[in-house]
């Protein structure tokens, strides 16, 4: 099984960022977790982290055919990119949508999520736990595809 983790915009600057939100643990330290997790499952997975909307595009675009699952923190763009929204449904990957915080307890703004009708479902507030949850999802329950 082949995932495909992929990270919007400023999550690179996880540990440094308010930390009071998102906490003390750093980018690289949350690649750590998530690969010493998928060794654990057996799992095949490829990180990767991208500020900019049409780069995540890409990424997810070169996925079809390739990987088997996707588990996505679209961050900031999660509230308004329909552009992300459509790449996710294009490619027809079983898709689990990851946030750090629990954006429903947030601003307004952030309450709405534009990706997620795109995805399996969502999971919001765990922190770097929401990662792995979506790892043991896809190993528990497989990759089922329309
Ligand atoms: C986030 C929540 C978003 O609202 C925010 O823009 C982020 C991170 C999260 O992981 O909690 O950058 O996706």
């Amino acid at each position: 099984m082949k995932i495909l983790v992929i990270n919007g915009p400023n999550i690179n600057m996880l540990g440094i960022r308010e930390k009071k939100i998102y906490g003390n643990l750093s980018y690289p330290k949350l690649i750590e977790m998530i690969e010493e997790k998928s060794k654990e499952l057996k799992i095949q997975i490829e990180c990767f982290q991208n500020n900019i909307e049409g780069e995540i595009i890409n990424k997810i675009q070169s996925a079809y055919a390739e990987y088997d699952g996707i588990i996505i923190n679209p961050a900031a763009y999660t509230h308004y990119s329909i552009a992300i929204l459509d790449a996710i449904k294009s490619v027809s990957i079983p898709t689990i949508e990851v946030h750090l915080s629990n954006i429903h307890s947030r601003e307004e703004f952030r309450h709405r999520s534009v990706t997620a009708s795109a995805c399996i479902g969502q999971i919001s507030g765990f922190g770097p736990y929401g990662y792995l949850m979506a790892l043991d999802y896809f190993k528990e329950m497989g990759v089922i595809n329309e």
